[in-house]
């Protein structure tokens, strides 16, 4: 592709909060193939907070100008109703985009974004970091080359701690909770938190998911949302998981397990979702029992986010094709909206919120 630039793809950041400030930014920033050229938010306090994070970038509270200061493709970062009409928005400027999960609160938005970018000839794709996780990758590879053998059962449990006031720790700022406002947030756990295990246990068995029911609970918070929820999920080959996603978990819990059991092995991956890179990979032989930890090369246990947005601007200055499609983010988007269908939820019969920490 032409670049503003040439060599280096010139990102555009839109929504200037917790993921962005603590993950995108940082992985902008030290990104090898892009640079970021332009940040936007309507709120000038969350830019000011960018002057220390991005200090090259040139800030923007007005769309337009924002879009017209010469880059070439934007990261969206903004609460879940905004995806669609930032994205269109971008699509429109001619800016590729890469944005947040979940894609959007409807399949019809999440559809409505993938048409715009394509009848502007730009790319979409959802970020969808946890794929770019080394050990994630390493995993990836066991199952593909049978290490494992048949696959049979996958679990994975991914929750936080997230009270009604809920801020990330040590925020410089006002915290607007917006994920306990189904109006903004779409749900709550089940949309926040299970598009990154749909996505991920699609990524790692190399399987669609072909049948999914879901239950929700609201058993420590009363928010207008779920704090809890667990989906049974079959996968085309017959592979059956079992994901779990809270907002009820303290911190200090184990909250972030992931096991994928075969007739010649499982391997558990502990403290891998998030955010961040690092956490363990085990291998248990069926043989015999034995543990043996996996190994990643230590070049790859860098940000999943900085080697996602390595991944987008290397596909696009190439030409190459970005390796995940928008087609399996909207498969996983109806995957979504079908469980939430599917969840009903009760009032708090115990809200004790002693427990109280971050969210990752
Ligand atoms: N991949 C991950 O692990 C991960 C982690 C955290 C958040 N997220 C996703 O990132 C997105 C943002 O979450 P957050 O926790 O950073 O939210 P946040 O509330 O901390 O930040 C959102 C920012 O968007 C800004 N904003 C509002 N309207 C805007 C507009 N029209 N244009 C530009 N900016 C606008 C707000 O002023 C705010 O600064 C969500 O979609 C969330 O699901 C992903």
């Amino acid at each position: 592709m032409n670049t503003a630039n040439g060599e280096k793809l010139r990102w555009g950041l839109i929504g200037c909060g917790w993921a962005a400030k603590d993950f995108v930014a940082p992985a902008l920033t030290a990104s090898s193939n892009g640079d970021l050229v332009s940040i936007l938010d309507p709120d000038p306090e969350a830019l000011k907070m960018f002057r220390t994070v991005a200090p090259a970038a040139e800030p923007f509270t007005e769309a337009d100008a924002f879009f017209a200061s010469g880059i070439d493709a934007v990261y969206v970062a903004t609460p879940n109703h905004l995806h669609r009409p930032l994205v269109e928005a971008a699509a429109r400027a001619g800016k590729h985009a890469l944005c947040e999960k979940p894609m959007a609160l409807s399949v019809e938005d999440a559809e409505a974004m993938v048409s715009a970018c394509e009848d502007a000839g730009v790319v979409y794709a959802t970020a969808f970091d946890q794929r770019f996780h080394a050990r994630h990758r390493k995993l990836r590879e066991l199952v593909e080359e049978g290490t494992l053998g048949t696959i049979c059962s996958a679990r994975l449990q991914y929750a936080c701690w997230l009270p009604p006031d809920w801020s990330p720790d040590d925020y410089p700022r006002e915290h607007d909770n917006w994920r306990v406002d189904p109006s903004r947030a779409g749900s709550g756990a089940l949309f926040d938190l299970a598009p990154h295990g749909l996505d991920l246990l699609q990524y790692l068995l190399d399987d669609e998911v072909s049948e999914v029911r879901a239950m929700g609970q609201r058993r420590v918070f009363d928010y207008p949302v779920e704090d809890g929820a667990a989906l049974l999920i079959r996968f085309s080959a017959g592979t059956l998981g079992v994901h779990q996603v809270a907002y009820n978990m303290p911190d200090a819990l184990p909250r972030r397990t992931l096991e994928i059991q075969g007739t010649e092995g499982t391997a558990i991956s502990l403290n891998t979702m998030g955010q961040t890179p690092g956490g363990t990979l085990t291998l248990v032989s069926a043989a015999d029992g034995g543990r043996r930890t996996v190994e990643v090369e230590p070049e790859e246990d860098r940000s999943p986010f900085l080697l996602q947005i390595e991944a987008f601007a290397g596909s696009l200055l190439s030409g190459e094709p970005f390796p995940f499609p928008p087609e399996r983010d909207l498969a996983t988007m109806r995957v979504l909206v079908k469980a939430l269908g599917q969840i009903s939820v009760g009032t708090a019969p115990d809200a004790s919120p002693a427990a109280s920490s971050g969210r990752s």
